[in-house]
């Protein structure tokens, strides 16, 4: 008999829930205590790359706190290493030799997830046995302009001027970059989805950089065949982040994706004017809130969850990735806080669970 879906899933398909489901962006990470005793004895890449540990890891914040889903510990950047591309972590993503031409974008292979990645989807499977059935499990991929960046420019930047240039100098090349990237990624999802991923998820990191005519030209359509590619092998809930997205809203809403996640510069009540009721929304508590005494993340927090009462579901996360220097505590806080007011004014109709 197959399982019930969980309440992470229900209000990701627009299903009122019973309260607002929480997970966090970077949950299992250095911020944890016992994060980083562990990887005192393991390296980051040997860590995402054993099943037991890359488990044991994500496991950590569930075992700490009640929180509605597991996402799995890995990297955007883990699965091109099967497609011929050596990276290095330091802490951020090193791409040894920078694609910059178009023999270099030619040259990348496609991704074969069960021979590539079999580590991730062995991770998966061991996280999904031993997850509580009410808890969802995230698996993850990097949105195909992200990688792009990552792979042009060689490591972070402020402005990852290298890749833009190559967009617009390169563009027949960058779109071949740009399609190898999301039929991969559409390719590693499916698995990581067949492995036991109930939910699914694109981070789209440096989308902010581009205005809306530049990411409708070169990443829409791209993004558009990812989530069809996906959803024409395995039906999961699929969630789009695109940190940075406010002007961009209106044409992340075109990528096919359930859920659309909200970084923290816009309010949810404004993406909901913007975008109509029937949108499903992630986010958007800033990450430093964190660092606010008790009683102001008290009242942001209640903000977050007052904007998101307008969407037609609402996940409650932070609007990026967790700050490493965060008081784990606080997360504890949060956590509470979430989970204690949004069971108090959840509709008396929801069904109980
Ligand atoms: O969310 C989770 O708990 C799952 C794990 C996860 C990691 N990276 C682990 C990680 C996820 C979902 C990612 C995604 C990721 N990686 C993104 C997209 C999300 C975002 O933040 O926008 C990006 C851009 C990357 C690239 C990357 N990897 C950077 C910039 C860094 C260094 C900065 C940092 O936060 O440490 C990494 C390394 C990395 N990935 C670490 C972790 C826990 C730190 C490595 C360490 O512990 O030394």
């Amino acid at each position: 008999m197959p399982e019930q879906p969980t309440l992470l899933e229900r209000v990701c398909r627009g299903e009122r829930g019973e309260r607002v489901p929480i997970w966090i962006m970077r949950q299992a990470g250095r911020y944890l205590p016992e994060y980083r005793e562990l990887r005192r004895h393991v390296d980051f890449l040997t860590a995402t790359k054993t099943p037991e540990v890359a488990a044991r890891i994500t496991l950590q914040p569930i075992e700490r706190y009640p929180l509605d889903a597991a996402i799995l510990f890995s990297d955007i950047m883990t699965p091109l290493e099967a497609m011929g591309v050596a990276i290095d972590f330091s802490p951020g993503p090193v791409v040894r030799e920078p694609v910059r031409t178009p023999a270099a974008a030619r040259a990348l292979r496609d991704l074969d997830p069960e021979e590539g990645t079999g580590y991730v989807l062995d991770a998966l499977r061991i996280v999904r046995s031993e997850l509580a059935s009410d808890r969802a499990l995230i698996a993850f991929a990097g949105a195909p302009f992200t990688l792009f960046c990552y792979l042009v420019e060689g490591a972070g930047s402020k402005d990852f001027m290298e890749a833009r240039r190559f967009l617009q100098a390169e563009p027949t090349a960058a779109a071949h970059l740009l399609d190898i990237l999301g039929a991969s990624m559409a390719r590693y999802l499916v698995a990581q989805a067949s492995a036991g991923a109930d939910v699914l998820m694109l981070f789209d990191s440096w989308a902010g950089l581009l205005g809306p005519d530049a990411y409708r030209r070169f990443v829409l359509p791209v993004l558009r065949r990812t989530v069809a590619a996906v959803r024409e092998e395995v039906d999961r809930p699929f969630i789009y982040f695109a940190n940075g997205g406010a002007t961009l809203l209106e044409a992340a809403a075109e990528v096919g994706a359930d859920v659309l996640g909200i970084d923290w510069t816009l309010p949810l009540s404004r993406v909901v004017a913007r975008l109509g009721p029937t949108a499903v929304l992630q986010g958007n508590l800033d990450p430093a809130a964190l660092f606010a005494p008790r009683d102001d993340l008290a009242a942001a927090v209640d903000a977050v969850l007052d904007e998101g009462s307008g969407a037609a579901g609402h996940v409650f996360n932070l609007g990026h990735g967790i700050h490493r220097t965060t008081d784990p505590d606080q997360v504890a806080f949060l956590v509470d806080r979430v989970r204690e007011r949004s069971e108090s004014i959840a509709p008396s109709s929801a069904p109980a669970r």
